[in-house]
């Protein structure tokens, strides 16, 4: 592999936890956008969203994203991502994109077990109302996230079948 993996999908989706594995499994370095950004903003995520709002985030976010290309690793993005500015567009053109898909379901089942108040856009959301947030938002953001080169379904999924994925897409081009 000689440029980034990167994972995108929606908060939830478990794109840290495959990230951490995958990187392992293939030997690379692993990235967590959402750490890098947190780094250099030097707080975290929701006091950004709280202090400077929503657009100065994804600013920073696309900037430190595209600061990721070159470099062989496997790098988890924010959910918000693949969805703003070029992003997308610049992420298929300097890496390989993996969609990791859940269903709203399983994106709520896991979400409601994580911290909510990590996530801005979550905040204040439970029950139907969040049920109903993730099959609104999801609808929205699902044609980026698409686009993806290797799309994932996380349900009969393992390690083995996602490198077997990067494989047999590496071997088709
Ligand atoms: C966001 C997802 C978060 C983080 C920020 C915004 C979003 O990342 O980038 O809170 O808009 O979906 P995770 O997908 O890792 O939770």
């Amino acid at each position: 592999m000689d440029r980034p993996i990167f994972l995108v999908g929606f908060m939830g989706s478990g794109k840290t936890t495959w990230g951490k594995k995958l990187a392992n499994h293939l030997g690379l370095m692993f990235v967590d956008l959402d750490q890098v950004i947190v780094q250099r903003i030097g707080m975290s995520i929701p006091a950004y969203f709280e202090r400077y709002g929503e657009q100065r985030f994804r600013e920073i976010e696309s900037q430190l994203l595209k600061e990721q290309g070159g470099l062989p690793a496997v790098i988890s993005t924010g959910g918000g991502s693949p969805c703003f500015f070029d992003n997308m567009q610049w992420i298929l053109q300097n890496g390989l994109a993996i969609y990791l898909h859940l269903t709203p379901k399983a994106l709520y089942n896991r979400l409601q077990q994580s911290n909510i108040a990590a996530r801005p856009a979550l905040k204040g959301l439970a029950g139907e109302a969040l049920l109903h947030f993730i099959e609104e938002k999801l609808r929205e953001r699902e044609p980026f996230y698409k686009q993806s080169q290797i799309h994932i379904d996380q349900i009969n999924t393992s390690l083995e079948a996602i490198g077997q994925s990067i494989e047999s897409y590496e071997k088709s081009i």
